[in-house]
């Protein structure tokens, strides 16, 4: 059972909280806030209950090295003006630094610690850095689900050196909601799977295919099932390698009575105009951007009835209209079904704030990486380190 931030005596406690504050930065700008926002409520409890609070993230992949544009200081004077105490930030992570900085801090303070990643202990989790960090820690916190399938020393090292350790707020909604997908949803249950690449999903197809009653596949990937089917898909992306995977697919999820979609007409790129075809309609030069409004349609009545709904993925190239109809047509069909709706990953997060409907699902991920481990079944390393 995973214990919970509200499980411990905080006071005058040093509570070491990890958080993801890995947000889209332009110069000194934060382009999103949302993951900041996110742990606010975990931050504000331990202030709140007089901890002496130690945040750390990593921002970006800086390979080990101090690199300038991804310092967490635009962050720190982000936070300074939303927590209503003392921030202090901390440059450098040493022994002596940290030590010192731990023992200046007050009850109801705030020590942020830059880029985890500047040093290259963190991703290796190297046992010498895991004890720099963990060295004044009475109670950990991971707050961050979006980095716990990283094996990290900020995520699993430290917790294995401290006894008393647990879940932000921020990760008991995540996983309430995912280990609702993954274990008990509620049936109609369907899935909606999208983005560019088979191989990136093919893992969360084969663990859920036995529990979902429809599986609807759009984006590039779906040219791969399409080209499966032996369907012409022109000059499109296709992952010639992944076809007889998607064979299996289809095979697999006949076998346990899953109805699978796929589009049945595409908006394509032709000879610099754009046109909606029929799946048997795509020409050698074509390549296909966006499902059409006959799978929109399709796609749409598949949906209705669903009690639980996954998605992962964009439906087309959302990026550039007016190939971001289907995915935004689809974002709102999700969001305005009477059903739990999660949905997650970069690109899908994006989508649906294009579609300007997040506040209707039930949960939107920020994570990214760790939501498809998550739907894979696989248990995520952050998340088994606070079990022990
Ligand atoms: C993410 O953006 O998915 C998380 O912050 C993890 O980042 P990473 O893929 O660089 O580990």
């Amino acid at each position: 059972m995973l214990k919970t931030i509200k499980d411990f005596e905080l006071k005058g406690k040093r509570v070491f909280i990890r958080v993801d504050f890995n947000v889209p930065l332009e110069g000194d700008k934060i382009v999103d806030d949302t993951r900041i926002l996110a742990s606010l409520p975990t931050i504000n409890y331990a202030v709140q209950s007089q901890a002496k609070v130690i945040i750390c993230s990593h921002l970006g992949r800086p390979k080990g090295k101090k690199v300038p544009e991804y310092s967490l200081k635009p962050v720190y004077e982000y936070l300074k003006k939303l927590l209503k105490t003392r921030v202090e930030f901390l440059e450098e992570i040493s022994d002596e630094a940290l030590s010192h900085a731990c023992k200046e801090l007050k009850e109801g303070e705030v020590l942020l610690l830059e880029n985890v990643r500047f040093y290259p202990g963190e991703t290796r989790n190297d046992p010498e850095f895991a004890a720099v960090l963990g060295k004044n820690v009475d109670v950990f916190i991971n707050d961050a689900f979006s980095v716990s399938h990283r094996a990290h020393a900020s995520v699993v090292g430290v917790p294995a050196l401290v006894k008393e350790k647990g879940i932000g707020f921020q990760m008991e909604k995540e996983l309430k909601y995912l280990s609702k997908v993954v274990s008990k949803p509620e049936r109609p249950f369907f899935a909606v799977v999208g983005g560019s690449k088979v191989s990136t999903k093919i893992g969360v197809l084969k663990n859920l295919i036995s529990k979902l009653d429809k599986l609807i596949i759009g984006g590039a990937m779906a040219n791969t099932f399409l080209a499966a089917q032996g369907y012409p898909v022109g000059a499109s992306f296709v992952e010639r390698e992944y076809i007889e995977v998607a064979k299996k697919v289809i095979k697999e999820g006949r076998e346990e009575g899953v109805k699978i979609y796929l589009p049945v007409d595409v908006v394509v790129e032709r000879e610099g105009s754009v046109e909606e075809v029929g799946i048997k309609d795509v020409r050698e030069k074509d390549v296909i951007y966006d499902i059409g409004s006959r799978s929109v349609e399709f796609f749409s009545d598949a949906i209705s009835g669903a009690k639980t709904v996954v998605w992962n993925g964009p439906l087309g190239y959302f990026e550039k209209a007016p190939f971001h109809r289907g995915t935004v047509f689809i974002a709102r069909k999700i969001a305005a079904l009477n059903a739990t709706t999660v949905a997650g990953g970069g690109d899908t997060l994006a989508a649906i704030k294009l579609a300007a409907v997040e506040s209707a699902f039930s949960y939107v991920s920020t994570a990214g990486g760790a939501f498809l481990e998550y739907l894979e079944g696989k248990e995520l390393p952050g998340i088994a380190v606070l079990k022990s």
